[in-house]
């Protein structure tokens, strides 16, 4: 298979209200038709701005919870690759959590969210699932799994790239900008494609207000935006990629971002 479609879904979650969530990303799904792998953001099944462990609880499911098994149906008849914020019940922990369902699997492959960020730290557990690759041989591609503030943390897009990633996905909530600096150079500096759906909109609680900017964006291995959304819109966005194109890490004749590492010198 020569190029692979890749979609990444922009809209405001509801704070608290799945079923209304659900039925926005299955609309956007038709909108998402023509792509392989379609990426929505973090936690959009139920909002973001929680401000304890009991309001998670109350709606967060397991990978195998009802509206999980509902979009592992959709992966299915559409023939796609869904990735997909949740917040994730499990063993009694509660994480905030990506889950990658594949149009032949009947179970999620859950990654749990490693670097929490701001009051997520008084809601959730540190994920314990490390980052994940996954292979899949149908669409010739490998995808490696990492949630919003994990780009601050070089360690996890490079750990990824390392075990074989070619395409990066990257469901967020961003608020702040500076990662429209330095999304692109985890692509560049990793030799991978780069898929960032970020949420638009706001959510206040208890009074404080947090703004969520959109601009989700699709990068190229090379660092270049290959589509990018604007702030407020609700959008899909579609990029044509080349997975194969990551396998080598040379980017001229005589260098090659892997093979020249050092990591005798390098502390982490
Ligand atoms: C974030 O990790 N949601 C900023």
């Amino acid at each position: 298979m020569a190029g692979l479609r890749v979609a990444v879904v922009q809209f405001a979650p509801v704070f608290g209200d799945r079923q209304r969530n659900l039925a926005t990303m299955l609309a956007l799904l038709d909108a998402a038709r023509p792509a392989h792998v379609v990426v929505f953001p973090e936690l959009a099944l139920s909002g973001y701005f929680f401000q304890s462990r009991q309001e998670v609880a109350a709606v967060a499911e397991p990978a195998d919870g009802l509206l999980l098994r509902r979009l592992q149906q959709e992966a299915r008849w559409r023939r796609q690759i869904l990735i997909i914020g949740f917040p994730e019940q499990a063993n009694g922990r509660l994480y905030n959590a990506a889950a990658l369902l594949l149009p032949d699997g009947d179970r999620a492959v859950v990654y749990r969210k490693t670097h929490l960020f701001y009051k997520e730290k008084l809601c959730f557990d540190p994920g314990d699932t490390g980052f994940l690759v996954v292979d899949v041989p149908e669409y010739d591609v490998r995808i490696g799994m990492m949630i919003c503030y994990d780009w601050r943390f070089p360690e996890a897009a490079r750990t990824l790239a390392l075990q074989g990633a070619e395409l990066i996905v990257c469901p967020s909530n961003l608020v702040t900008e500076a990662w429209e600096m330095v999304m692109p150079v985890r692509a560049l500096e990793n030799k991978v494609y780069l898929a960032v759906a970020n949420r638009t909109g706001t959510e206040e609680r208890n009074g404080e207000r947090l703004v969520f900017r959109g601009k989700s964006a699709i990068y190229g291995y090379n660092g270049t935006v290959l589509c990018r959304a604007g702030e407020r819109e609700t959008t899909v966005l579609i990029a044509d990629i080349e997975p194969q194109r990551t396998r080598s890490k040379a980017f001229d004749p005589l260098d090659d971002i892997f093979a020249d590492r050092r990591p005798e010198h390098y502390r982490l």
